[in-house]
């Protein structure tokens, strides 16, 4: 257990030796919010729950100002900001900055500038890190080292915020998984996600760096890039188009939705302690195929839309986290699944154009390249 947030160190003096990091178990009180976050550097604030911070951080009108730094790939959309864009207050506190978080120059220069810098950026996709690996390692390795570079130089010595996933535990066959529990991360994905987390570890104990971490669930929401299971499903149904369910469907997810999400790195970002790792956790456990009946029965569109296809190659069987020690911190997601799903439903049934044009670009050579094969040899 550590005793509580690192202090900033100062000047080019050696940093304090750290405490040792991520400890596991649900008993630490919250702590004290001591800091000030006025100004929160966002990474990957143009992709899914990162947009979504930032328009939730930004809806408090708390004054907080926050910058955007977003290398805008194919999963990054301004328009996920237009909410903020939209409404003259939250978009004085809004900067967008267009670079990639392993360009050192733009890092830094911003890093300098903000309190906190919390890290969504990454390839987030599983097919596509089997597909192709390696930019999953770049944005995920070399751009989370140069983040956490930039905040041991900065002079004020920001508050880092990794964001990571339940799928650095790899598959559990049962029980949940705790923060304390070996890594075991079975895609490309996972492993980067992993190598990510190993880094910020490094960097607490090695140069005191103020830092936290968050492994969420499976999360979603509006705004989700129609690449993964619901989107994607739910925008196949709506042009009548089959759904592409991997193997025998039994898979289990535990299910978070997005605002949530948002709301639970907020909370690990004022209450955390540094060095320690927190669960957000859904605490919905489904079978895809449950997800599945659930989403069609709201679309009103029959099974017959779904194809049981070759199944994704390492594919884990099921994600379940304990989100005891987060919810110790004061913590717990509120959205119950029916709710969330619901809304989610309805946001793709109103936002067509968003969707539509998040299909286009490299989309069908992806479709193609992961689902064409495998369409056409299932019935
Ligand atoms: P996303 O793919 O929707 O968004 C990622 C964003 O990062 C995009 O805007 C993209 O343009 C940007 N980006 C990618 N590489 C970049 C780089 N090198 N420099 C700057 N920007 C870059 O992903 P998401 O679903 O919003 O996930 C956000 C974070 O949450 C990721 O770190 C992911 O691993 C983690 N996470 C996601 C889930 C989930 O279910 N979606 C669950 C747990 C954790
Ligand atoms: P996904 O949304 O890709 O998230 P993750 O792989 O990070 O859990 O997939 C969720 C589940 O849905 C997972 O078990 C894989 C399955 N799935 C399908 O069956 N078909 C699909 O086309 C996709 C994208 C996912």
């Amino acid at each position: 257990m550590t005793d509580g947030p690192t202090e900033p160190a100062t000047g080019g003096a050696p940093p304090e030796p750290a405490p040792e990091p991520a400890t596991d178990g649900p008993t630490e009180p919250p702590t004290d919010q001591t800091r000030d976050f006025g100004r929160i550097l966002v990474t990957g604030g143009a992709g899914f729950i990162g947009s979504c911070y930032v328009r939730d951080v930004l809806g408090r009108r708390d004054g907080t100002q926050i910058t955007v730094l977003d290398k805008l790939t194919y999963a990054g959309n301004e328009a996920n900001l237009a909410p903020v864009r939209d409404d003259a207050e939250q978009a004085a506190r809004l900067r967008f900055v267009k670079g990639d978080i392993a360009d050192r120059e733009v890092v830094d220069d911003l890093v300098r500038d903000v309190d906190a810098v919390l890290n969504f950026a990454a390839e987030s996709h599983v097919d596509r890190s089997i597909l192709d690996p390696e930019e999953f390692l770049v944005t995920g390795v070399i751009g989370v080292h140069v983040l956490l570079e930039a905040c041991r130089t900065a002079p004020q010595r920001p508050r880092y915020l990794q964001v990571s996933t339940d799928e650095v535990y790899g598959s559990v066959a049962e029980g949940h998984s705790r923060e304390g529990d070996l890594l075991a991360p079975r895609s490309p994905y996972a492993a980067a996600k992993a190598s990510g987390e190993l880094l910020v570890r490094s960097y607490v104990v090695t140069h005191g760096v103020d830092a936290v971490v968050t492994r969420g669930s499976n999360t979603y929401g509006p705004y989700h890039h129609p690449e993964k299971l619901i989107p994607l499903f739910v925008t196949n149904a709506i042009d009548d188009k089959p759904l592409p369910l991997y193997g025998d469907g039994l898979q289990r997810r535990d299910w978070l939705y997005v605002s949530d999400h948002a709301a639970g790195i907020d909370h690990v970002l004022r209450h955390g302690r540094s060095g320690e790792t927190y669960n957000v956790a859904g605490g919905v456990e489904m079978a895809n195929r449950d997800t599945v009946e659930l989403l069609l029965e709201h679309l009103g569109k029959p099974w017959s839309l779904v194809r049981h296809v070759e199944d994704r190659p390492g594919h884990d069987r099921r994600y379940a986290m304990d989100g005891s020690k987060l919810a110790a911190l004061g913590w717990r997601a509120e959205t119950t699944f029916e709710e969330g799903l619901a809304r989610t439903i309805d946001w793709f049934v109103d936002n067509e154009p968003w969707w539509r044009a998040a299909r286009t670009g490299d989309w069908d050579a992806y479709y193609e390249r992961q689902y064409g094969q495998r369409l056409r040899t299932t019935s």
